[in-house]
This record gives structure tokens, sequence and C-alpha cells, in this order.
């Protein structure tokens, strides 16, 4: 693995379009000379690279381990930047950028000319989103370049919402950070395909299929997502994610019932972690008690979701009970993630 002095560069995240800022220069003067930095997003970091050079694409894998068969995601800064990516634009989804972009929205659509082969992993399609962050747009600009982007974690992990994160997982692996603060949303991107008669979502995510409905009409999740039998058409969606070192099991039911859960493996010697709520937080007793959001407002449990569960890490904990959430709205992009970090291990009542 190649050694880097990684640098952590603070910048602004409400830097103006027209501000000079040095930082966002140097980071861009490493993605030219097809180096991999990372940068944040309204979803989650995201560690990008020239999306046309097959060789910064090999440093993004080689940094996070990522298997090479689940492909990236390319973002751009203006629909100028399509050129060459994409090789049609189907209406509906001009639609859906007209309502999404710049925003946590991708797009599977035909895949252009100019898109390195390592970012589709040999898919005939490509991904492409606009993010709606300062920083993130600033740097895609300075470059020039669309970014092949995946989040800035090492594969199997959490996503980073924190340069800290990144740095926890990438320290040494990366030339630099872009430290613009905490993200927004907490979970990633919602992954659309275009391609198909019917609007399928692969990944849900920011933007909730509720949403897509007023724009795109009839929205299908793919069934890979809902039924372990069906493999999911989102590459990424078949592997292990999001997880914290304990095993975490999801606990369909009472506080009071996920609470004897808790004592019988205290009584049997073990470190517990229970991941909660602020309304649930204050009724249990185990060793780490950790609160993600409220749920009486599930963007903020999207929030603060892949924070809680590093937490859990520095707790040291043996076994994690997690609690679990409605699947509509935002719900069906944290109970999916959640699914994955359990491995699908769920207790009911
Ligand atoms: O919010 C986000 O989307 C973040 C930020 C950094 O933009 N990025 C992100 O990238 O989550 P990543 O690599 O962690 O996830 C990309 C997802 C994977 O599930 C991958 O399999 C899917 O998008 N994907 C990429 N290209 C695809 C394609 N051509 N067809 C189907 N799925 C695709
Ligand atoms: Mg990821």
């Amino acid at each position: 693995m190649l050694e880097y002095k990684t640098e952590v560069w603070p910048v602004d995240k409400k830097i103006a379009e027209d501000e000079n800022c040095p930082q966002i220069t140097q980071a861009s003067l490493w993605i030219k000379k097809n180096e991999v930095i990372a940068f944040p997003t309204e979803t989650v970091y995201g560690l990008g690279g020239n999306a046309k050079s097959d060789a910064a694409i090999e440093k993004i894998f080689l940094a996070k381990g990522r298997p090479s068969d689940n492909p990236l995601i390319v973002h751009v800064a203006s629909r100028e930047q399509l050129i060459g990516m994409v090789s049609s634009i189907p209406e509906r989804a001009k639609k859906l950028m007209d309502a999404f972009w710049p925003g946590p929205l991708t797009l599977v659509l035909p895949k252009g000319e100019d898109v390195s082969e390592r970012v589709t992993a040999g898919l005939s399609t490509v991904a492409v989103r606009m993010p709606d962050h300062p920083v993130a747009l600033k740097l895609i600009k300075e470059c020039g370049l669309p970014l092949a982007a995946p989040s800035a974690n090492v594969s199997g992990r959490p996503s980073p919402t924190t340069a800290q994160h990144v740095h926890e997982d990438l320290n040494g692996r990366i030339p630099g950070i872009l430290d613009g603060g905490v993200t927004g949303v907490g979970v990633e991107s919602t992954v659309v395909d275009c391609t198909a008669e019917t609007l399928v979502i692969l990944r849900p995510g920011g933007v909730t299929k509720e949403q897509l409905e007023v724009v795109a009409g009839e929205t299908m999740m793919d069934p890979g997502l809902l039924n372990e039998q069906a493999a999911p058409k989102s590459p990424g969606m078949k592997y292990t994610h999001y997880a914290p070192n304990a095993p975490l099991f999801l606990v369909d039911g009472s506080p009071s019932f996920l609470q004897e859960l808790v004592d019988k493996q205290k009584g049997a010697g073990l470190k517990t972690g229970v991941l909660t709520t602020e309304e649930n937080a204050p009724f249990y007793k185990a060793d780490a008690v950790i609160p993600c959001g409220s749920r009486g407002k599930l963007e903020s449990v999207a929030h603060h979701l892949y924070d809680a569960l590093r937490a859990f890490n520095e707790s040291g904990v043996d076994i994690i009970y997690g609690e679990v959430f409605p699947k509509s709205g935002v719900g069906a992009a944290i109970m999916n993630r959640l699914e994955k970090s359990a491995g699908g291990q769920i207790i009911k009542e």
C-alpha cells in the first residue's frame, strides 16, 4: 500500500462560488495528477478521482480495499460535464435532474465513451450525480473533470460524515482531505435506474420514493432490496456494509423486550450496546446507550446514523441491539443501511 502523509485542509462549507480557496486549488492539483482526495458532499464524504483515468480509479479501489466489481458514481458540477460520461439522457432523467439536482439523487444511464472502464466495473451503464455542496461543486469545477467518488470509508465500514471519520479510515492512504465539517443528509444518495421502462430504486437514500413518484410517476424498489432471494441490481448492495466492529442485532419489538435481551447478555458477562433514539435512550441500562437523532424526525436519525455506528467501536462493546424504524420516507434508507450493518439479523418480539 502506498504511504502518504495525509493532510487535512479545512474549508468553509459556505464558500462563495467566486471566492479564491487555496485548499481547493491544492486538492484539484492532486486530482489533475491522477491522485485521489476526500471531499465533503451533502450526503457523506467522497473519495474523488479523475473519472477518465484508469490510474486514478485504481487508487480509489486500493485506498478503500473495495471489491473491483462494485462500480463508482461519477460526480459533475454542470450538465455539460455529462458529455462523454453518458451516451444519452432520456426525457424522464432530464425531469429528475430538473427536480433534484444538485442533490442526493444518482441516475444510472447508458455509459459514455470517456468513462474509465474501471469506474463502471465493465457495465454498459454509469451512475451520475450532481452533489449539493459548495466545496464539492467548486472542487469539480476547479479541476475541470468529472470525479468518480465512492464514500470515503474503508470498504465495509460505516460511511464517513466527518473529516475525522475519513482520517480514521484512510490516514496514510491518500494525500489529503478537504474538511468541510459535518455532512447534512447523513446517508448516501438514492440510486435510480433510468434505463428501464419503470423507474427502479436500486439504493434508497436522501431522495425518497414518495418524492420521486411526484416527478417520475410509478417508481418501484429493486426486488433485490426487498427479498433476500433476488440478486440486487446495484452491485454494491450485495456486500456487507456499514458494520460496527461488534455484531449488531435489530430488535423489532418494545423497549422492554430489547432490555431483556441486553440483560441476558450482561448475565453472560458481555459488554452491551444499545442503538436507540433520544426519546427511548433514558429507558435503557447497558454499557453504551447511543442515541441517533429523534424518532419523531427521521431526517435527524439519518443525519446521526453513521456517527452512532462508529461510536460503538470506541465504547468497546461485545454486542449491540438496535431499534428499528418505519420504512416510509427516509426511513427506507435508514432501515436499508441498518439491515446491512446487522447482516440481516432481526429479532422479533
Ligand atoms: O451519496 C453518495 O452517493 C456518496 C457520495 C460520496 O456521493 N457516494 C456513494 O458511493 O455512496 P458508493 O460507491 O459508496 O456507492 C455507489 C453505489 C453502489 O451501491 C454501486 O453498486 C452503485 O452505486 N452503482 C454505481 N454504478 C452503478 C451502475 N452502473 N449500475 C447500478 N448500480 C451502480
Ligand atoms: Mg459506500
